[in-house]
């Protein structure tokens, strides 16, 4: 289960992930045949004698070849044609083995397909694979200094930063190459490897220190993944020695052109910036007057000449709202700021949105911004790591949830899945560290292979997707399958079951960075994050008629679910609306005995899931056991934490006794 050196200092050793040199038992001693060049085939080949295969000319055990060459081989029949540049045919006869590739990534990718075929117990078949998207990120949230209050990783969960430590790039890589071959085993193309917060010291990776980028991508290169920056907006104006940062200035203009030069003279395959800009304190064009397609247009013009991409995000809003004022809503914001400006993007800017219009919570509607913006190159982002959704202390698996949002259709059961919509590819903002098991709790490794396996294929089923990973990190034992699936499975909605109901949202701890409950944390705050729960009710009136409207922001048949009660879903009613607590939902409970219900529903089922994990003492490496204990007993504490809370503040608030009549303090 283990692989490497214990980095020193650390007790354990460095767990493998879903790549443990076990899982590739079966290749040892077979002959194998990797055909065309480049540095990515290369890598296969390295791949190939890592698993103890041997180099043969003819009739090999593996052939991997381009699928121009296919016909010339006898290998005319395999389905290639108009195979992508990262797609391939994997077909397994009799035990031989070929991999057509359409090009570099396709070989890699190809590679990595048979060895899950492998711990899958695959037989003989031919099957086509090609990516969704082009575009499949993880963005880094790490920060090269450690900031005061966010410290080494922004929203790391899993201890330091794998690229940094104490303020420069660490000297001893090796730990990233092991990243870079996870994340090609499940088709991450780019990376950002720094915090969309772009500090002082951060800001110059794209200038003075612009080597330690120059080191990274030439880790990743090999793994088909090219390397991305986060950049400060105000960069001419606090690196350079200009007095502004206007981006219709020409002198910045010029600034970020230069900039963008040098860093291709370094890094021929660079992949582009990404931008934070007018957004919680960061810099952008508004201080200018300029908006935000002035901004990202003027970067994207320093890119294109080099073939590099502007991820510009949409996160945007008033962080410094009065909660007196009720005409303010932070869920329109994004919508309000960037949909006049569809159709004056540059080709090469890529609008990232988060999936909901508030933050990474457990639940909420999908943002509207996406299909709104049809004249754009629109990302999807997601968040690997849980800041909002246990912190890695908890067991969710966030597979279904992303499903769902992949799957929604904005225009209605005839129209296209979200998935089909977002031309800009996916991002997400990785849950990895320097921990021993990258992730923190061992469970959480599953969320960073479900998100690679998505942003491939986004129909994939969420539980097909927990099975691969299954038994490629633990191998084959069924009681151990069966067991952990049965934790995960329903995770998702077992967080929520004793979090913030109803897709109210929040209710989280600002003083303990967004971890535990704080019914009214945010309630008086400038954030704009509100429930409004007073004696009678609780819920944002977000409708058209009597509300601040946000439900008009979809289109059809969406704007008016969401804008009746007669029709909106159970587990968004308090997104969209204010509600009395006698309101009857339409599983046929009223909104406070749901409330009542859920939460006790929730800890009993974590007591299951810790019992479930106690079941599985033995058949698990010990070491990841015993993390996975540690984490269990957390959760739980905390599940018991927010029911009380939840259920109390609200039979305090209501009056209105549980029918069943359990505690509530
Ligand atoms: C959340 C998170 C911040 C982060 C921000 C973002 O608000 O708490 O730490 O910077 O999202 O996505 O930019």
């Amino acid at each position: 289960m283990t692989s490497d050196a214990p980095a020193p200092g650390r007790s354990l050793r460095e767990h493998a992930m879903w790549l443990p040199d076990d899982r590739f038992a079966a290749l040892r001693g077979r002959t194998v045949s990797v055909l065309g060049e480049g540095t990515v085939v290369d890598t296969v080949r390295a791949e190939a004698a890592r698993a103890g295969m041997t180099a043969a000319a003819s009739t090999p055990d593996i052939l991997i070849l381009p699928a121009g060459d296919a016909a010339a081989q006898g290998l005319g029949d395999l389905p290639t044609a108009d195979l992508s540049a990262e797609g391939f045919v994997h077909h397994v006869r009799e035990g031989r083995v070929v991999v057509a590739y359409g090009g570099p990534n396709g070989a890699l990718y190809g590679w990595f397909h048979h060895v899950r075929h492998l711990a899958l117990g695959g037989g003989d078949g031919t099957t086509r694979h090609e990516p969704l998207h082009e575009l499949r990120m993880l963005d880094h949230w790490d920060n090269v200094a450690v900031h005061p209050h966010m410290g080494q990783v922004e929203r790391g969960y899993a201890d330091g930063s794998i690229f940094y430590q104490e303020g420069m790039l660490r000297d001893d890589l090796a730990r990233v190459e092991r990243y870079a071959r996870l994340l090609a085993s499940i088709g991450i193309n780019r990376v950002t490897i720094n915090n969309v917060n772009v500090g002082r010291r951060e800001a110059r990776l794209l200038t003075d220190d612009l080597g330690s980028v120059e080191r990274l991508a030439a880790i990743f290169r090999p793994w088909g993944i090219r390397t991305h920056l986060s950049v400060n907006f105000a960069s001419p104006l606090t690196l350079g020695d200009l007095d502004t940062s206007d981006p219709l200035e020409p002198t910045v203009q010029r600034w970020w052109t230069d900039a963008a030069a040098r860093v291709y003279a370094r890094i021929p395959d660079f992949g582009g910036f990404l931008v934070k800009a007018d957004s919680e304190g960061q810099p952008g064009p508004y201080a200018y007057g300029r908006d935000h397609a002035d901004g990202a247009n003027m970067l994207a013009r320093a890119l294109a000449a080099h073939g590099g991409l502007v991820h510009w995000r949409a996160f945007v809003y008033n962080h410094r709202q009065d909660w007196r004022d009720r005409t303010t809503d932070r869920a329109r914001a994004a919508y309000d700021t960037f949909a006049p400006l569809d159709g004056r993007f540059d080709d090469n800017v890529v609008l990232q949105v988060k999936f909901g219009p508030l933050d990474f919570q457990v639940r909420e509607p999908v943002s509207p911004v996406i299909p709104a913006m049809t004249r754009t190159r629109v990302a999807l982002e997601l968040q690997v790591t849980q800041e909002y959704t246990g912190q890695q202390q908890h067991a969710v698996y966030l597979g279904p949830q992303w499903s769902e949002i992949l799957a929604f259709r904005p225009t209605g059961d005839d129209g296209p899945m979200l998935a089909e919509i977002v031309a800009g590819g996916i991002a997400a903002v990785s849950n990895v560290g320097a921990d021993a098991f990258w992730t923190g709790h061992p469970l959480a490794q599953a969320n960073l292979y479900a998100y690679g396996r998505l942003a491939w294929d986004p129909v994939l089923e969420p539980g097909t997707i927990l099975d691969e990973w299954i038994a490629l990190t633990f191998g084959h034992d069924e009681t151990a399958r069966r067991g952990i699936r049965s934790i995960l499975d329903d995770s998702w909605r077992t967080y929520e079951s004793y979090t913030a109901p109803l897709g109210v949202c929040f209710m989280v701890s600002p003083l303990n960075r967004h971890y535990g409950p704080d019914v009214d944390g945010y309630e008086y705050s400038a954030w704009g994050t509100y429930h409004f729960a007073d004696r009678d009710g609780i819920g944002v009136d977000r409708s058209v008629a009597t509300g601040t409207g946000y439900a008009g922001q979809y289109a059809e048949p969406w704007a008016s679910r969401y804008e009746s009660l007669d029709t909106v879903p159970d587990e968004l009613i308090l997104f969209f609306h204010h509600v009395p607590y006698t309101h009857r939902l339409h599983s046929g409970r009223t909104v406070i005995q749901h409330i009542y219900d859920t939460h006790f529903a929730g800890v009993e089922r974590v007591r299951e899931m810790v019992a479930a994990w106690d079941a599985l003492e033995g058949r698990l490496p010990d070491d990841v056991h015993a993390r996975g204990r540690e984490r269990f007993a957390e959760q739980l504490r905390s599940a018991t934490e927010w029911r009380d809370q939840i259920n109390t503040y609200f039979w305090r608030k209501s009056g209105i006794a549980d029918e069943t009549g359990r505690t509530i303090f």
